[in-house]
C-alpha cells in the first residue's frame, strides 16, 4: 500500500502541495483529477523521488521512502511514466525497453519480455526504429512499455492517455486479450496510480465503478481523488 501523510512541497515561495494525505491500496486503480497547474505532476514527482518532499511522509509497503533516490524506488517496485514520455529519442525502441529492465541482473535484462510486445504490438513492428522517430502516441506506448518492463507493483502514470487514439486506450484498458494484458494494462485518468497484485493473482480493481460523479473519466479507476488549490477537495466513496 502507498500511504502519503501531510505532504508539503514548494517551488520557491509557491506552496504547491499543502498537507496532502491519502492512501492507495494494492489491487486498485487510483485516479488523481485536477485542473492545469494544481500540482498533480508535482505530487507524482515527489512519489518517485525526482523532487524531494519538503515535509510529510511517503510510505510504500510499510517502509518510509522519503530518503530513497528514484532508482531505489524502482528497486522497491515503483515505476513511473512521466508526463511528456521522456523516452530516449536516439535509442531504438528495443533499447528503450531494455532500459526498463535495469533493476534486474544482467542475465534477466538481455531480452524484452514478450508480454510488452503482446500488449503493444506496434512496438514489436518498430523494434529497430529510433524512439524519437515514433509518433506521439507510439512514444506513449513505448514509455508505458518501458515502465512495465520493470514489472512494478506500483505503476505511476502521468497523463497516460495523452496523444493515444481511443482504440489503443481501449486496448490498454480493455478487459480483453491475454491475462498479462489484463493484469498490467488497465487505464487511466489524467494521472493514475496503478497497482497490481503479485504475480498470478487477479486484479479486483479492474472492474470499473460507475457510481461516482467524476464525469467521463469515471470508468478509468476504482478510486479517484480531486485536487484544487493544493488540497484534496473530493474523494471517491
Ligand atoms: N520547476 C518548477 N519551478 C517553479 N514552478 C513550477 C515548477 N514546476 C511546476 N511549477 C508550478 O507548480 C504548479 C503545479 O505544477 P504541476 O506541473 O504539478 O501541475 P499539474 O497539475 O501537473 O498541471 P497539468 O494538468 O498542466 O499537467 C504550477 O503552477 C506550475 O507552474
Ligand atoms: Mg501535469
Amino acid at each position: 500500500m502507498l500511504k502519503v501523510e501531510q505532504l508539503h512541497q514548494y517551488y520557491g515561495g509557491s506552496h504547491i502541495l499543502r498537507g496532502l494525505s491519502f492512501e492507495a491500496k494494492v489491487g486498485e486503480v487510483t485516479c488523481l483529477l485536477g485542473r492545469n497547474g494544481v500540482g498533480k505532476t508535482t505530487l507524482l514527482k515527489c512519489l518517485m523521488g525526482l523532487i524531494a518532499a519538503k515535509d510529510g511522509k511517503v510510505e510504500w509497503e510499510g517502509q518510509r521512502i522519503n530518503s530513497f533516490k528514484p532508482h531505489q524506488r524502482v528497486h522497491a517496485g515503483i515505476a513511473y511514466v512521466p508526463q511528456g514520455r521522456e523516452i530516449f529519442p536516439r535509442l531504438t525502441v528495443e533499447e528503450n525497453l531494455l532500459m526498463g529492465l535495469s533493476r534486474f541482473g544482467a542475465s534477466e535484462a538481455k531480452t524484452v519480455p514478450e508480454f510488452i510486445y503482446e500488449l503493444f504490438p506496434v512496438l514489436r513492428e518498430m523494434k529497430q526504429r529510433r524512439g524519437g522517430d515514433l509518433s506521439g502516441g507510439q512514444q506513449q506506448q513505448l514509455a508505458i512499455g518501458r515502465a512495465l518492463a520493470s514489472q512494478p507493483r506500483l505503476l505511476i502514470l502521468d497523463e497516460p492517455t495523452e496523444g493515444i487514439q481511443p482504440s489503443v486506450i481501449k486496448e490498454i484498458g480493455g478487459h480483453q486479450k491475454t491475462r498479462r494484458a489484463r493484469r498490467y494494462g488497465h487505464s487511466l485518468g489524467r494521472a493514475v496510480l496503478r497497482f497490481r497484485r503479485r504475480a498470478g493473482r487477479p486484479v479486483p480493481g479492474d472492474e470499473p465503478r460507475r457510481d461516482h460523479p467524476a464525469g467521463p473519466r469515471r470508468h478509468h479507476g476504482s478510486r479517484w481523488r480531486a485536487r484544487a488549490g493544493g488540497n484534496l477537495i473530493q474523494d471517491s466513496p
